[in-house]
């Protein structure tokens, strides 16, 4: 069990901590991390939580090669599309402002990683099962993990401020997501979509936490990269509702099925846009799936069961300038650090055929109103948001727009495309999507410590 002051500081690994502060702070890259102090909590070795272990088969089956939970082979847990708590410690170890101790730090960061993925080994072994009524140990875990944290005096002098949590998973059981960010707290959240904040209007979203991209299992290779030649117009690929069920499907789903079923008197040489996803049976190849990323010119980006999917980081570290069709629009994450608009294209239709009705059996997911609660998270100027009649006009729109336009995405996309990428390039510490988690967790630090000095 814990005492605040556990620990002690392993000394030859803050001294290099402290020049790679020192030499990424003069690269001019990163947001200061100066005067920034965090603890990763371990819930199992700083509270006694039962272990995990993500070696074992049963915490994680997806690294055997038959295993199809995400990709073509194996699939570690880091490199899994949910693994935001992972890299988000890798940045506090590589960054060199990891806390040797509670007592040292200013915020507190939970590193929930394995109970996070063993909740995905525990429904992997059930999967085709009723869970009604089941809970995960994992679940179990984390929730009495928060309960505990609530009593710590470093939670209650701070309401909560000084935790950072990540309920990222979309389908996290919400009793979960309750817990780990109670909103009688300022405890600050991780999340996929601002519906995993407890008050969802963009000016509150800050103050709540990050909204993150996916994680994706490749490096960041450089904005050289990216360039290359695309004879490609439009690729899409991802599941859709089946249009013999769509009752039971999401709105990004249903949109997915609108859009491919308008796009095909489309469909040709430039334009290659399907549903189907890579690990449903007949799905295409992973590596077949970037490299024709990587040959277009644009990529629809639309949300699916939730309003979120990995096809955007695919996407964009892909080089193809993402492209959002709303309303219901996809996700927009790190809004305050990443210009957006400058890079994506977005598209809103007037003639919306993708909802449900008002009194549908799942008015919630795929009723009217998801198409308002899914809004764009960044302020998108109204000049940058393109109207059409119908979903079958954009393949259109998108032919149509001038050369000089598309050069300037192309060109924005590869300034900004690393703050999508959790892999470092080779030879750098921390890759673009660390820096700006890590910056934005030292700007807490610091006000925290702030306060602390004058109280
Ligand atoms: C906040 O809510 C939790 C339950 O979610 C409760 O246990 C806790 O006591 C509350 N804290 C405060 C300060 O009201
Ligand atoms: C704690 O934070 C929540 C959410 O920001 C807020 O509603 C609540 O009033 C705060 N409580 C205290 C005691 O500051
Ligand atoms: C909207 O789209 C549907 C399906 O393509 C079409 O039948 C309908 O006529 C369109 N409505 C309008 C107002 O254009």
């Amino acid at each position: 069990m814990l005492r605040p002051t556990a620990g002690k500081g392993p000394r030859p690994l803050l001294i290099l901590a402290l020049f790679l502060v020192f030499s990424l702070t003069a690269a001019g890259r990163t947001p200061s991390l100066r005067g920034c102090s965090i603890y990763i909590l371990d819930p199992v070795r700083d509270l006694g939580q039962p272990a995990c272990d993500l070696t074992s088969t049963r915490v994680w089956p997806f690294a055997s090669a038959s295993n199809k939970l995400q990709a073509a082979g194996p699939l570690q847990p880091w490199e899994h599309q949910h693994a935001v708590n992972y890299w988000t410690a890798e940045a506090i170890k590589v960054a060199g402002v990891r806390a040797p101790s509670l007592h040292a730090a200013d915020l507190i960061f939970l590193h929930s990683h394995c109970y996070e993925q063993w909740r995905l080994g525990w429904w992997w072994e059930r999967r085709g099962h009723n869970l009604a009524g089941l809970l995960p140990e994992s679940d179990q875990y984390l929730r009495r993990t928060m309960r505990l944290l609530q009593t710590w005096p470093q939670w209650r002098e701070s309401n909560g401020s000084r935790f950072v949590v990540s309920p990222f998973h979309p389908s996290t059981y919400t009793e979960t997501v309750n817990a780990m960010r109670p909103c009688n707290s300022s405890v600050f959240s991780l999340v996929a979509t601002h519906a995993q904040f407890c008050t969802k209007r963009r000016e509150e979203h800050e103050r709540q936490g990050l909204i993150l991209p996916f994680v994706t299992e490749f490096r960041d290779r450089g904005p050289q990269a990216l360039a290359g030649k695309r004879d490609m117009l439009l690729f899409y690929k991802g599941g859709c509702a089946d249009p013999a069920a769509r009752a039971r499907y999401a709105w990004g789903k249903l949109q997915r099925l609108a859009f491919v079923t308008a796009t095909k008197p489309h469909l040709g040489a430039d334009v290659d846009v399907n549903c189907g996803c890579d690990v449903c049976p007949r799905g295409m190849n992973r590596n077949e799936m970037m490299a024709r990323m990587q040959r277009s010119v644009f990529c629809a980006v639309l949300a699916g069961d939730a309003q979120t999917s990995r096809r955007q980081a695919e996407s964009v570290l892909r080089g193809c300038i993402p492209v959002y069709i709303g309303p219901g629009f996809h996700t927009l994450p790190l809004a305050h650090a990443i210009d957006h608009a400058s890079f994506s294209v977005f598209i809103r239709v007037r003639n919306v055929t993708w909802t449900m009705g008002a009194n549908g059996a799942n008015v919630g997911a795929n009723g009217p109103d998801v198409g308002g609660a899914w809004y764009l998270d960044a302020p998108v100027p109204e000049a940058e948001i393109a109207t059409v009649g119908d979903l079958g006009d954009v393949v259109g729109y998108l032919r149509k727009l001038p050369p000089q336009v598309v050069a300037a995405k192309q060109a924005a996309l590869a300034r900004e495309y690393h703050k999508f990428s959790y892999r470092a390039r080779r030879g750098e510490a921390l890759s673009g999507a660390q820096r700006i988690v890590l910056g934005r967790l030292c700007e807490r630090a610091r006000q925290w410590r702030a306060r602390a000095d004058v109280g």
